[in-house]
């Protein structure tokens, strides 16, 4: 079992490159299914969700194609349309865009139930509402197979009652190839979104309005292939700059969308770091103590749910009072315990925390929960005074290629470590 080990209290100081956008990346891999030629896409990031995707196209009979570090041809001319099990598809969420991607070509599909990070309840009734209301029949199978039939989707107008980024993208798989115009009503506004759109239209699709609360989508008839570089991946950028501000550090994170990271500069700049925005890169700079801040995490453009626990990590050092409320999952809040192990005082009742800062946190044996709260152990880790680790890694790699590597670039004292019954023996990066 592998861990990593970090000795804190090291300023980051340096440049570091952020890779392509994981959100993003899993649903235009799904995309592919709609085309019956090659999509070539570049910025892929090195992770462990997208290798599990390219797999799962490959076992239904893509013909798929690493080019040198990022970029990957799919052809999905030759697709059969079979069950989707449960063993591939437990390993993460997106895996239930498979759904949208073959009911959207075939008119039917088979998928089991997601897996993914453990928030509490993740319901999919927004996805099966949106596939009904394209003209599917669902039914729920053994073995958690999602079942869709239909002649065809037709366009239809879908009002959804919730917020959310997989049901948008799920319903806008399903909906490129329709018959008629499908009109989404209240739409998830994420970047991934706007960049799946794209990606569609470069397919010959017609989707407008991603990025609002309305999108429309004229479905047409076949989708061709094309060449497409995915946009950066908002929240590996975000991750990094608060590791920069969390520890005091001056790191300029390269290869950005400074608009896409507006929510987090902004309370990076609330906390007392200084952040600087060029064309495609952004400097954070910050003193050796924080200050305290409010959070609500919200859909775009409001502060993602998904730099929550970095944030976490951050403000459990800051001065003064912080007050952090989850405002998209039940129970986000899990790795708040395994921060109190380090020292930290914080108080959680329902979706709030609140947390008092401490002058500094203590090195100590965490778990990594979730992706994101392993983010923030990494941080929590690079803060404190002593060594930390960092245990069930596995769950960071689904998100940050080489994070290790990039934060040893950055001057931390970080490595990983192979665990045996008998011992530990130190990896590379
Ligand atoms: C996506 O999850 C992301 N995952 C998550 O990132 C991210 O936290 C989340 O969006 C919010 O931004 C991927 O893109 C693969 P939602 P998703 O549907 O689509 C409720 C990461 O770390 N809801 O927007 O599952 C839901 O319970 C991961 O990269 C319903 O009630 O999130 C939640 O409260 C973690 N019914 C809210 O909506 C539904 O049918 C938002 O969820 C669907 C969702």
């Amino acid at each position: 079992m592998e861990k990593i080990v970090i000795n804190g209290g090291v300023p980051l100081r340096g440049e570091v490159q952020i890779g392509g956008a994981k959100n993003a990346v899993l649903a235009l891999l799904s995309a592919t299914i709609l085309a019956k030629d090659t999509c070539r896409i570049q910025n892929i990031p090195n992770i462990s969700d997208v290798s599990i995707m390219l797999h799962i196209l490959h076992q239904l009979g893509a013909d798929v194609r690493r080019l040198g570090a990022d970029t990957v041809e799919i052809n999905t001319k030759y697709f059969n349309s079979g069950v989707v099990p449960h063993e591939l598809t437990k390993h993460f969420r997106a895996s239930y865009y498979l759904l949208g991607a073959l009911f959207g070509r075939f008119g039917h599909a088979r998928v089991a139930m997601p897996g993914g990070c453990d928030f509490g309840v993740r319901p999919i009734d927004q996805h099966i509402r949106g596939f009904e209301m394209l003209g599917a029949s669902v039914a729920f199978e053994e073995n958690a197979v999602i079942a869709l039939q239909s002649e065809q989707p037709m366009g239809n107008l879908i009002y959804l009652d919730v917020v959310s980024v997989g049901a948008t993208i799920n319903i806008i798989l399903a909906a490129a190839r329709a018959r008629g115009v499908t009109i989404i009503e209240n739409a998830a506004k994420e970047p991934h979104v706007v960049d799946l759109a794209n990606f569609l239209n470069s397919m010959g699709a017609d989707v407008r309005g991603a990025g609002t609360d309305v999108i429309k989508i004229h479905g047409v008839k076949e989708l061709h292939g094309c060449e497409y570089a995915t946009i950066p991946d908002q929240i590996e950028a975000g991750t990094f700059m608060t590791a920069a501000a969390a520890t005091g550090g001056r790191v300029l994170v390269r290869g950005v969308i400074p608009k896409h990271m507006e929510s987090i500069s902004n309370k990076l700049i609330e906390c007392g770091a200084e952040v600087l925005e060029f064309d495609d890169s952004i400097l954070v700079a910050a003193p050796k103590r924080l200050q305290r801040c409010k959070i609500k995490t919200m859909p775009h453009p409001g502060f993602p749910t998904d730099m929550q626990p970095q944030f976490g990590a951050l403000l459990s050092a800051a001065e003064g009072t912080s007050i952090l409320s989850e405002g998209i999952f039940d129970n986000r809040f899990r790795y708040m315990d395994q921060l109190v192990r380090m020292g930290a005082q914080i108080k959680v009742d329902g979706k709030v925390a609140v947390l008092e800062g401490v002058p500094f946190l203590k090195g100590a044996q965490v778990k990594a929960y979730d992706l994101r709260a392993g983010a923030a152990m990494v941080i929590a880790g690079l803060m404190a005074q002593g060594t930390t680790e960092v245990e069930s890694i596995e769950y960071i790699d689904r998100g940050y290629e080489d994070i290790v590597a990039k934060l040893q670039g950055l001057g931390a004292d970080i490595r990983r470590r192979e665990t045996y019954a008998r011992g530990e023996q130190e990896i590379a990066g």
